[in-house]
């Protein structure tokens, strides 16, 4: 059965459906399921129960499968799959039971609450990264996508021009400082400040994207309530309704975002529930404007 293509929007994120993730994709399937990226940014692929041993191989067809975060972070909590390619995201401490709220693991991912794209705060970040369901909760815990081309789109001509040549300074601890996660100095360092213009260009669709998340500690030329004033202001228009797609997890559902045209954000849900998720994610090859 040829790959099947169900749009969600004209733009924005489609359903894959003919495609077993657990076989070697074709040339042909990897290929499309890369234009598809390209144009849609997201791709939502149900019913496909994988094991991590398959979800790694599946990251693998689009490139070199990141493990910096796990050995430098994740691992230093548990590392329940015991693997450094696929990054544990769920409340489950290390002997499988749901982690409480107050659980080293549950606090760790309380950053992913706040709209990111995966990595914008490396030298290299993440092209693609790949999210699967293994269980889902009733409330919440939806995981949102927002389109940063939509969001350039529609800023209006004096916030672009205000932007156009601007370069923001991105940090990994900027949410965790917040959030009072209390990492030490040698983590809190682990990734340097780097910089990135806050216009860049998708390759994929050869469309501006607004590149600004989270992790914006500043902005250069620019005093720093002023740049995160304004930082904030461009968060609050990137997720607008208009431009946010929000999917609702049932086990065994992949999906599959494109970093450099989206930032997402996973939604509170209730801490009892069991959200057993998976990630990998592959290393794109643009480098940002350096350290900074
Ligand atoms: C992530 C992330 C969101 C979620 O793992 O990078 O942002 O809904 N997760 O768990
Ligand atoms: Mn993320």
């Amino acid at each position: 059965m040829p790959l099947k293509l169900e749009p969600v929007s004209e733009k924005f994120v489609a359903l894959v459906r003919g495609v077993d993730l657990r076989e070697p994709l074709s040339g042909e399937d990897r290929d499309a399921i890369v234009a598809a990226c390209d144009t849609y940014g997201v791709l939502v692929f149900p019913d496909q129960l994988l094991s991590k041993e398959e979800l790694v191989a599946f990251g693998n067809s689009f490139g070199e499968v990141d493990t910096t975060l796990q050995k430098k972070l994740m691992h230093r909590i548990q590392n329940r799959l015991g693997m450094d390619t696929v990054t544990d995201i769920s409340n489950v401490d290390a002997e499988g039971n749901v982690a409480g709220a107050e659980h080293w693991q549950t606090i760790t991912t309380v950053g992913n609450r706040f709209w990111h794209s995966d990595g914008s705060y490396k030298d290299l970040p993440i092209r693609y990264s790949i999210l699967n369901a293994v269980t889902a909760v009733g409330y919440g815990g939806e995981t949102q996508y927002a389109d940063l081309r939509a969001a350039y789109d529609s800023l209006d001509d004096v916030t672009r021009e205000l932007i156009a040549e601007k370069v923001g300074i991105f940090w990994s601890h900027n949410t965790r400082d917040w959030l009072h996660i209390p990492d030490s100095e040698e983590e809190r360092s682990a990734f340097p400040k780097v910089k990135w213009p806050l216009v860049r260009t998708h390759p994929g669709s050869g469309r501006k994207v607004l590149w600004c998340d989270s992790k914006v500690y500043a902005i250069e030329g620019m005093s720093i309530p002023e740049g995160r004033a304004l930082t904030h202001e461009l968060i609050e228009h990137i997720g607008q309704r208009e431009h946010v797609y929000s999917h609702k997890w049932k086990p065994g559902d992949v999906v599959m975002a494109d970093n450099r045209c989206t930032v997402h954000r996973g939604r509170r849900f209730i801490h009892s529930e069991r959200r057993e998720m998976r990630r990998v994610e592959t290393v794109d090859d643009v480098h940002s404007l350096g350290p900074a």
